[in-house]
């Protein structure tokens, strides 16, 4: 594994709960993970997820390598030229519309990649994903089809490149379950992102008719049954 210098890191862009993401000299991006002492097996499993989801032709950042930062550890990888959906929308960048349509491709972009190896899975645990799992365990028989779910659709977590596309990143949250439970994720994310205080007022308002229209599209480029999948996602949202 090789050790990134100082020297290679340029300058921040953009801050999680439990990592940074900081642009490289040579045009690339390092994603270091904070905590020192689940470091390496954070960046081990986010790489190999990312690489799996980019290879099933999802529009997510090509990881190239794992390396060794300090007492850290990082993935460095391609660097989407844009801004995330969250500054998107803050900013005008896009419409809601747009950014709809985007979330939809996206979600069947992610339906159609085949689960990853278990072995590659083996070090993840619970949380959001539970949260989203436990709310559908109400009526699984609707949601059929497992597969790779991202666990943490918010805009945040999405980018606009520079041709106006949408490109996934942070598979720090990714499990393998039934798919409908991205939906779910997403719209309680976006419902929340949109209505924040600092929004504008036309968001706020928009909040809850973005979410529905969501779900009604969902259900109809995926074949739910848009009153069946309103009940999971209302106890998330
Ligand atoms: N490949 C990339 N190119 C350019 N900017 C990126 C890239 N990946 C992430 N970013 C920016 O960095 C921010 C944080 O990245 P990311 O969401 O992966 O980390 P995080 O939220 O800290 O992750 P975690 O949930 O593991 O704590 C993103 O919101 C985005 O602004
Ligand atoms: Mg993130």
């Amino acid at each position: 594994m090789r050790t990134l210098e100082k020297a290679e890191i340029v300058g921040p862009l953009g801050k999680g709960y439990r990592a940074g993401v900081y642009a490289l000299s040579d045009g690339r991006v390092v994603k270091l993970f904070l905590s020192r002492a689940s470091s390496l097996s954070d960046a081990t499993t986010e790489f190999g997820i990312t690489r799996h989801a980019w290879a099933a032709g999802v529009r997510t950042w090509r990881v190239d390598e794992i390396v060794a930062y300090r007492d850290r550890y990082g993935i460095v990888g391609e660097r989407i030229n844009g801004v995330t959906f969250e500054t998107a929308l803050r900013t005008g960048r896009i419409g809601l519309a747009r950014a709809l349509k985007e979330l939809l491709s996206l979600h069947l972009q992610l339906r159609r990649v085949p689960s990853p190896p278990p072995s590659l899975m083996a070090a993840r645990s619970g949380g959001r994903a539970d949260a989203a799992l436990a709310s559908i365990a109400g009526d699984p028989t609707a949601f059929a089809g497992e597969g790779l779910c991202h666990g943490d659709l918010a805009p945040s977590n999405i980018m606009l490149d520079t041709d106006g596309r949408a490109v996934v990143v942070d598979w720090s949250a990714a499990f393998v379950g039934p798919t409908v439970a991205d939906v779910v994720v997403a719209n309680g994310k976006w419902r929340k992102a949109l209505a924040r205080k600092r929004q504008r007022l036309r968001h706020r308002i928009a909040a809850p008719i973005v979410a529905f229209a969501h779900r009604v599209l969902v259900a109809r480029q995926m074949g739910w049954p848009p009153l069946k999948i309103s009940l999971p996602l209302r106890s998330l949202s």
